[in-house]
């Protein structure tokens, strides 16, 4: 051959010419025991009420979230995260709901507890912004500002009741220095060494909560970027990461997913626990939204930005839309 040695000889297209062989060498892939669902409860609700911002995603009853976390459990799905949406006349300044063991974010704790047991780790959020009357994660002192230690003292009693109505996990997300250490301290003089902390390590002031907002009915005014992290900044994630772990951090996680993949990375290089990456409400949105539209193909969007948090590292991922992969994966491979 007069042009041998042009033509080269190193082919990786090879490795992609069938379905087969693709999936033989795939390097990652997504299973549904990586998964954790959060959900959103209401209170007052008989019937789930539809989300306009996030299509396919409701504020439950405590009857139809029974029945959401009874069929996350049977997809496969590993856990579920919870968000308690209280009545909005019983919000107030230092967030009562959060520490009534009849709040909403309780009940429905219990009520998914005696669904499934322990088929499902059943976590709640822990955090003020859900049941406080001005929508900060935490208490506010005199000038209106987020009172960081005042706030450690509500959480502490928080996580006490959260525990006691069965969360095996607790992710504080308020982003409060300290809040681990404080958060571990009072489960353990509770009796509650066995719960654990999900800590929301690398957290930033992010555009994409927008449609959390309407799923938890909120009523910040304003923004949370005096406390939780300026999007320029990755290094401070590891900061964050060495604070939580020095408190006693079970598992640590990354906030937002697709917009911090360096930042996954980087924390998951680090850290000696295991980490998660949290797929966040705007994120679900942005998919959705253009799906609808004609503008991508909707599953193949889902998969593809679920691989790429496996491919960061994450050993779990928050979504959405975890109980719909993992039904398809499980019809996929039936
Ligand atoms: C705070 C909290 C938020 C989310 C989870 N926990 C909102 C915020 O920090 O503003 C956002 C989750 C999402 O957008 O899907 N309790």
């Amino acid at each position: 051959m007069d042009n041998a040695g042009t033509f080269p000889a190193v082919r990786p297209r090879r490795l992609r010419t069938t379905a087969a062989m693709r999936r033989m060498v795939a390097e990652h892939r997504v299973h549904p025991a990586d998964l954790i669902l959060p959900a959103f409860v209401r209170e007052g609700v008989d019937d789930p009420v539809p989300l306009g911002s996030m299509p396919g995603v409701a504020q439950h009853s405590l009857d139809s979230l029974r029945k959401a976390a009874g069929e996350a459990a049977e997809a496969g799905v590993s856990g579920i995260m919870l968000f308690g949406v209280p009545d909005e006349a019983k919000k107030d300044a230092i967030g009562s709901p959060g520490t009534d063991p009849d709040g909403i974010l309780q009940r429905a704790l219990r009520a998914v507890r005696a669904e499934v047991g322990d088929a499902l780790v059943v976590m709640s959020d822990l955090c003020l912004d859900e049941v406080t009357d001005h929508g900060h994660c935490g208490v506010l002192d005199a000038e209106g500002r987020v009172d960081n230690d005042a706030t450690l003292a509500r959480y502490a009693e928080m996580a006490r009741v959260q525990a006691e109505a069965g969360a095996h996990v607790l992710g504080p997300s308020g982003m409060m220095d300290g809040q681990v250490g404080h958060v571990r301290a009072a489960l353990d003089a509770a009796g509650h060494t066995d719960v654990a902390l999900l800590a929301y390590t690398a957290k930033f002031a992010s555009a994409f909560y927008g449609p959390f907002r309407e799923a938890v009915n909120s009523s910040l005014t304003g923004d949370r970027k005096a406390y939780q992290q300026d999007p320029p900044n990755a290094r401070e994630a590891l900061r964050e990461l060495a604070q939580d772990l020095a408190e006693g951090a079970d598992m640590v996680m990354v906030k937002p997913g697709l917009p911090y993949l360096d930042v996954l990375r980087q924390v998951v290089d680090a850290s000696p626990v295991p980490v998660g990456a949290y797929q966040i409400s705007g994120e679900y949105a942005m998919v959705e939204a253009a799906a609808e539209r004609g503008w991508l193909d909707r599953e193949r969007a889902i998969e593809e930005t679920l691989t790429s948090f496996k491919r960061a590292g994450a050993d779990v991922i928050l979504t959405y839309w975890a109980t719909e992969f993992a039904q398809r994966w499980g019809r996929e491979r039936a």
